[in-house]
């Protein structure tokens, strides 16, 4: 990351403050960092503090004479590596989306040919609002990347999306910005089961759960990325599919553990899926009708673990197996006794609690629970923790 540099745009809204610690966090590692603030930014921190930490003069207006002699909004938009525009507020979102150019922040945003970066900020309504959504899409269509929001109490008490991603968690969308693409697992095959199983009472019903699968298809996006031949086994979800994987659909968990031995030998298999515990003993061929005499009684059956089958094979065991540990209390702990349970080389651990936003949410904080001790991540995007994961699953592998 030596040499590389960053232009921040510090947008208007409370979470501007986290902008200092952003420089700080960058300027550590090594980056040059420029700043420009929007006026709005001004009234939330100074150009005093901003320039003492970046150690660089701070731009805020378009129309100064001395900086156009000394370096022109165009040649500002363009000698950085990347922008990053922390926080990015729904006023600078929807410029960006539609091209206006009223200020220093949004002139250079429109003059620019590099990358840019937003973490955006604002009350959860705004975010929510049709025209913010709408404005986001198009960023993204744009080519604009994105970190966070996330979820959580906001400065103006309301609780839900909208708060900036954490300072550290920018660090780490810059860093797989400016990341060389590897192609550490080409040649290499990689298996992953995602989302719930539904497991049929009759015809029309059955037992399932509320995984979305966005974890388990983010991991196969990222193994695609780094060149696996990658076969994501998958129960009933609502996602695109992640282009470059081989998806193979399925309801149960018998068949889903039937797919996964058929496709052993494998050099890495992770097991993401939230697989039903239990499946109906009998299932009923016609729907169960009401009858007016109590409820009907549904004997249950345990499902085959798939994780401790796969991880305790003696022939074909892939040679690195991941397990996924949903956990509502005691996270840690329980995840330790799954690693032993389960016979797998790591469990990557979560809070699902409702209060944790997990299920279902885009982020993720995530605990790697292996022989070698505990590792805490802090809470990213479940991109992004699939992204770290695969990249330290092939790091595992060619030390194997
Ligand atoms: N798993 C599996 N097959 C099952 C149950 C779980 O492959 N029948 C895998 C999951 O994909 C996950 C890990 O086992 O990687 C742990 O799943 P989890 O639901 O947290 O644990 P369980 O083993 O089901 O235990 P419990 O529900 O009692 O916490």
């Amino acid at each position: 990351m030596d040499k590389k540099s960053v232009l921040l745009i510090i947008g208007g809204g409370i979470a501007a403050f986290k902008s200092l610690e952003l420089i700080r966090l960058l300027k550590t590692r090594g980056l040059g960092v420029t700043a420009i603030m929007t006026k709005a930014a001004e009234q939330f921190v100074t150009p005093l503090s901003v320039a003492s930490l970046s150690g660089n003069k701070v731009y805020t207006d378009l129309f100064s004479l001395t900086d156009e002699i000394e370096m022109g909004h165009i040649e500002l938009s363009r000698s950085a590596d990347l922008i990053v525009v922390a926080p990015a507020t729904a006023d600078l979102i929807a410029k960006m989306a539609n091209g206006l150019a009223d200020d220093l922040a949004s002139t250079t945003l429109l003059a620019t040919d590099k990358k840019v970066l937003i973490a955006p900020a604002m009350n959860v309504r705004m975010w929510q609002h049709a025209a913010t959504q709408r404005n986001i899409a198009q960023a993204r269509r744009d080519g604009v990347a994105m970190v966070g929001p996330n979820d959580g109490e906001m400065a103006c008490g309301e609780f839900g999306p909208g708060r900036m991603a954490e300072p550290a968690e920018i660090v780490a969308a810059i860093e797989a910005q400016f990341s060389v693409p590897t192609r550490s697992l080409q040649g290499r095959k990689v298996l992953i089961t995602a989302g719930p199983t539904h497991e049929p009472i009759d015809p029309v019903r059955y037992i399932g759960n509320n995984s979305s699968g966005k974890q388990g298809y983010a991991i196969a996006e990222a193994a695609v990325a780094l060149g696996a031949e990658t076969i994501l086994i998958s129960g009933p979800v609502n996602l695109p599919l992640p282009p470059g994987a081989q998806v193979m659909p399925v309801e149960t968990a018998e068949t889903m553990l039937k797919y996964t031995e058929d496709e052993l030998p494998c050099d890495i298999a992770i097991f993401a899926a939230a697989v039903a515990d239990w499946r109906v003993a009998a299932t009923s061929d016609e729907k169960i009708k009401k009858t007016g005499s109590g409820t009907p009684k549904l004997d249950l059956v345990e499902n085959p673990d798939i994780l401790k089958t796969i991880a305790t094979r003696k022939s074909k065991r892939p040679k690195i197996v991941v397990g996924f540990a949903a956990e509502t209390e005691n996270v840690i702990e329980n995840a330790k006794k799954k690693l032993a349970a389960k016979g797998c080389d790591l469990i990557v651990a979560n809070d699902v609690s409702p209060a944790s936003g997990v299920m279902g949410g885009d982020t993720n904080i995530v605990h790697l629970v292996s022989a070698k001790g505990v590792e805490t991540w802090p809470r990213m995007s479940k991109r992004e923790v699939a992204q770290r994961l695969m990249d330290r699953l092939a790091a595992m592998l060619a030390q194997s």
